[in-house]
């Protein structure tokens, strides 16, 4: 199967320059699988409330579904992007699959970075797997999220081949981190990072670019670099990710030892 990565730099608070974006970049595309970036609908940087309310969209009358469902349609592919979720008062910071049928599956970020436990509610459903183009099996988690190594292993465990992980990377070490959630777990990564620098009177953050696909042992299969802006795709073969075997006598998931492990 093709999977591809995507990196831009989103617009603060500008949900149609943002999609209308999107849609462009996916024009022409021929993938299996895509993953955008975090909150890729909205930039990340609100201020107030009010900022998160202006853009929080709530499913599936939320304009971005309405538009990456007819894409994922005409173009048969599976899509994951970050968009902020409107659910009752509550915003989340959440990413949505779509697959080429149009239905849908939300992940609610669990853990919070820094700022965004002002604005975001804390995802509330346990991390799952859901089934993408073709059966294949992905998992998403939300940047932040590399930082417990639970999340990845949850959605290893739960039988995820690709783990789907769109982010807006301000720390260092995230890229890094998932080789090892990749060899961990015997399982491909789709790390979609966002570009630029966003500032309001409160903060100033500048995100890393970076995005990559990484192989089940962690290798570099497609990387962008910290400023381009553009698609990277590659080929691969999911079902490597059914193979936990590390030697001839090792297993990485038969050879755990959960009754020895205080979690
Ligand atoms: C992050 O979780 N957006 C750093």
């Amino acid at each position: 199967m093709r999977v591809s990565v995507a990196q831009f730099c989103p617009k603060l608070l500008s949900l149609d320059a943002n999609l209308a974006r999107m849609e462009a970049m996916c024009s022409g595309l021929s993938t299996d699988l895509i993953v955008f970036p975090e909150l890729a609908t909205c930039g990340y940087l609100f201020s107030s409330m009010e900022d998160a309310y202006s853009v929080a969209e709530s499913m599936p009358e939320a304009k971005s579904y309405q538009m990456f469902s007819r894409i994922a349609i005409q173009q048969n592919m599976s899509i994951v992007y970050g968009f902020a979720e409107l659910d009752k008062d509550k915003v989340y910071n959440s990413s949505a699959l779509i697959n080429p049928d149009g239905s849908y599956h939300v992940y609610r970020k669990i853990h919070l970075f820094d700022r965004e436990k002002l604005f975001f509610s804390p995802g509330d459903i346990s991390f799952a797997v859901h089934e993408a183009k073709d059966g294949v099996k992905i998992g998403m988690m939300i940047c932040f999220d590399w930082q417990f190594p639970e999340a990845a292993r949850s959605l290893a465990l739960a039988g995820a081949q690709i783990i789907c992980h769109p982010t807006n990377l301000v720390l260092p070490w995230c890229q890094a981190a998932m080789k090892v959630r990749s060899l961990e777990n015997r399982v491909y990564s789709i790390t979609s990072n966002r570009t630029g620098k966003e500032s309001n009177n409160e903060a100033e953050v500048s995100f890393t670019g970076c995005s990559q696909i990484l192989s089940t042992i962690g290798e570099e299969l497609a990387k962008l670099n910290a400023t381009e802006e553009g698609i990277a795709t590659v080929e691969i073969d999911a079902n490597a990710a059914q193979n936990k075997r590390v030697t001839e006598r090792n297993n990485a998931f038969t050879d755990r030892r959960p009754e020895l492990y205080r979690l």
